[in-house]
């Protein structure tokens, strides 16, 4: 499949209408609203895309990137149009490209569930010594 990636800034309804799309809000306990998905992509130093041909964008992802040791993806989805044609892999490599040298930095996430199998598939290693803090009930 024929795709084009890049860093941009996106806008925020069409970012919007691709999380909701991809199912990523489907299990989540808040409601995200297109005013918090625009919130979240502005305040992030990393926001890399992939267009179809004719423009339309078919995946993003949104990460924190200090470009020396430590880049955050916080957000990673694909259009179910385009899901299983390498379209998830290729925008993660090209984000780790972007995200400074890519022999020094590493990619941390926090995986959905049903996404764990992915990750694995593409070469990420499970962590036994990640935390997090939280107070959503
Ligand atoms: C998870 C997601 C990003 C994967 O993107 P994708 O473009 O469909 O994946 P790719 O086509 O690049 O797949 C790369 C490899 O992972 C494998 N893979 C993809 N999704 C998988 C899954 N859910 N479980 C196991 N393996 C999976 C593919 O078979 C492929 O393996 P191969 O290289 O051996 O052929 C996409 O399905 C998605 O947007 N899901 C909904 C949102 C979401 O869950 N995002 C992640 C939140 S942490």
């Amino acid at each position: 499949m024929g795709f084009t990636m890049k860093v941009e800034r996106v806008v925020h309804d069409e970012v919007f209408s691709l999380l909701v799309a991809s199912g990523l809000f489907q299990d989540v306990t808040l409601t995200v609203t297109a005013a918090d998905v625009g919130q979240a992509f502005d305040g992030s130093n990393l926001v890399t895309t992939a267009r179809d041909s004719g423009g339309k964008l078919i995946a993003v992802c949104r990460a924190l990137t200090d470009f020396t040791r430590h880049c955050f993806v916080a957000t990673l989805a694909v259009h179910p149009e385009a899901k299983g044609k390498g379209v998830g892999k290729s925008l993660l490599n090209f984000t780790h490209a972007q995200a400074g040298d890519p022999k020094r930095i590493v990619i941390f996430l926090h995986s959905a569930p049903e996404s764990v199998g992915f990750y694995e598939a593409i070469g990420f290693k499970r962590e036994l010594t990640c935390f997090s803090l939280n107070n959503i009930s």
